[in-house]
């Protein structure tokens, strides 16, 4: 059992201690994050853009998320792990949303998942929680309707859009939901749900006050050097530490000076000249 759990986080929202979510896709991310002591490693369906080089998240397959979810669990020992629930694979009905939540539970070590959408999903949230299976919502700008919304674009800007987007949030509270991502929310909104739900909200370009934050790991470290969100601080350079160490790997192969002698191994010099010998031999 991982050391935090949904009851972690509604003591951290309680005591008003900010809760660090980060998405990971693989062993070594992963590994990193729990050991840097993150609360919650999201594998999140970003992964279709960040990592597999798909042109959005609507193409993300079960097949994926499982995978690298499996991957992440290996390499996690203390942070909750949140498994995202791809396009189309909760929304049809919400006994499809509770086998295939079921799925990231049962075979690829994750102890919750998330989906995207207010009212529309109230349902598909009760019947995975009904079943034991702690669900995060999102809200605000959710890239699997990405066709619908026009783009990547603020949500909840007028009264009347704050008030459904308030109402979704207590909507997913009520239907048992122990999460909540508020993404391109505005400040203000963000700020209101967060007062009105007893469930932590974790924020992603959406304010302070949420309970807690999430960033995209090859965002917060640089590794993506064509793309840089306006939500994103850069905490390191690790996407031109690693081009450098490339550069500097590639020019001593080719130099000769990579690999040396501690690379390797010798033989013993008996059987190198046994070798030898033996070779002179005519086959
Ligand atoms: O898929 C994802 O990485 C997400 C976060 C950005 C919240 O949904």
């Amino acid at each position: 059992m991982q050391e935090i759990t949904v009851l972690t986080l509604r003591k951290l929202k309680k005591t008003g201690q900010k809760i660090v979510m980060i998405t990971a896709y693989d062993f070594p991310s992963a590994k990193l994050a729990d050991q840097a002591g993150v609360d919650v490693i999201l594998v999140g369906d970003s992964l279709g853009v960040v990592v597999l080089g798909y042109q959005d998240t609507l193409t993300v397959t079960m097949a994926d998320m499982l995978h690298h979810t499996k991957a992440v669990a290996r390499g996690v020992q203390r942070a909750m792990i949140v498994g995202d629930l791809p396009f189309l694979s909760y929304q049809v009905s919400p006994e499809l949303a509770l086998a295939n939540a079921g799925r990231f539970l049962k075979e690829a070590g994750a102890q919750a998942v998330k989906l995207e959408g207010g009212a529309e999903v109230a349902a598909a949230v009760a019947k995975i929680t009904g079943a034991g299976i702690p669900v995060f919502g999102h809200l605000g700008f959710t890239p699997q309707s990405v066709h619908r919304l026009g783009g990547a674009i603020f949500q909840g800007k007028t009264v009347k859009a704050a008030l459904t987007l308030i109402e979704d949030a207590l909507r997913l509270e009520d239907a048992g939901a122990c999460g909540l991502v508020l993404e391109l929310v505005p400040w203000e909104v963000a700020t209101l749900i967060s007062e009105r739900l007893a469930i932590p909200t974790i924020g992603i370009c959406s304010g302070p006050d949420c309970d807690g934050q999430v960033l995209v790991y090859h965002d917060l470290l640089a590794l993506n050097p064509d793309f840089q969100p306006r939500h994103n601080r850069i905490f390191g350079e690790a996407g031109n530490l690693v081009r450098q160490a490339i550069m500097a790997y590639a020019s001593e192969v080719r130099a000769g000076a990579f690999p040396t002698e501690s690379h390797t191994r010798r033989m013993a010099e008996a059987e190198y000249q046994q070798l030898k010998e033996s070779l002179l031999q005519p086959r």
